[in-house]
């Protein structure tokens, strides 16, 4: 995206210094994610990806530098606010102990909530359609400590999904799940992106899969932030993965899609 454009989209971050203590992740780092995307995040582990993901949510505080969300600091707003517009799919996430499905993706509701407006036929449904949506409607009493790794994936998706949020970042949504569920959940992002009316952004680890579902990629590097973005089509090449994760590849056209697919060399003996 060009740089004149950056101040127009609803989130975006300007000259962002990631820091854990002492450990720098990233610095001098802009993002800006377009509205109405599906961005997806590649990027070799530890590379950042889920504190960049986590800065843009406002659950890590830059170092440096300034998110924006909607025109303001994401600083400025108030917590209930921010999760009224931007919902966020942790990497890893705890359920509280002895909580069941059904509880748990009933918080998602939390920040539609009012001093005098409690639980409503609208939450309901809305919990309800979540739960229908990632498959795990019959799994409402079901404790979430006891469901398998992929069960609790979908569970936590659908949580986010109950907050109804136009802006959704997701971490590794795919993680544990079955090359079918994998394309369910994909699937489901790109229903939701082409309604219009969500901006999806997903940390994912299948680079064919980034190709074949991003309308905008961004592709990062250990010490660097950003080796590229855009539309996959135009900036996936063998170069680039060879140049990011340092594996040695082939990049073809993915016969169902004719998005690229990338093909490791054999292994030289
Ligand atoms: N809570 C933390 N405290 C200190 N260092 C951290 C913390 N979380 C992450 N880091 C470090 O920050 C760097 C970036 O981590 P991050 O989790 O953003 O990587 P990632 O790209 O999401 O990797 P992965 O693909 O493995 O999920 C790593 O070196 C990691 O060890
Ligand atoms: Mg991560």
């Amino acid at each position: 995206m060009a740089k004149g454009h950056r101040t127009m989209t609803r989130l975006r971050g300007e000259n962002l210094t990631l820091a854990y203590d002492e450990r720098t992740v990233a610095s001098t780092l802009d993002v800006s994610v377009p509205d109405g995307s599906f961005t997806v995040i590649v990027g070799p582990n530890a590379c950042g990806k889920s504190t960049l993901l986590k800065a843009l949510a406002r659950m890590l505080k830059p170092t440096e530098g300034t998110v924006y969300l909607d025109g303001a600091a994401i600083a400025s707003y108030r917590s209930k606010e921010v999760a009224r517009r931007l919902g966020l799919l942790p990497q890893t996430s705890i359920s509280p102990n002895g909580i069941t499905v059904g509880e748990l993706v009933a918080r998602g509701r939390y920040p539609h909530q009012k001093l005098f407006r409690q639980w409503s036929p609208e939450d309901e449904a809305v919990v309800a359609e979540s739960m229908r949506k990632t498959g795990v409607d019959d799994l409402t009493d079901r404790l979430v400590d006891e469901l398998s790794g992929g069960q609790r994936q979908r569970v936590w998706l659908a949580m986010v999904l109950a907050q109804q949020t136009s802006i959704l970042l997701l971490d590794e949504p795919t993680t544990f799940l079955d090359i079918a569920h994998q394309h369910e959940v994909l699937d489901l992002c790109a229903d939701l992106h082409e309604d219009g009316a969500h901006t999806l952004v997903a940390v994912l680890h299948d680079l064919n899969q980034a190709c074949r579902y991003a309308t905008h990629l961004i592709v990062m590097k250990p010490g660097e932030g950003i080796a590229a973005e855009g539309d996959p089509v135009r900036i996936m090449t063998a170069e680039l993965v060879e140049d990011a994760f340092g594996l040695p590849c082939r990049v073809v056209d993915d016969p169902e899609t004719g998005t690229p697919l990338i093909v490791p060399l054999k292994r030289q003996r």
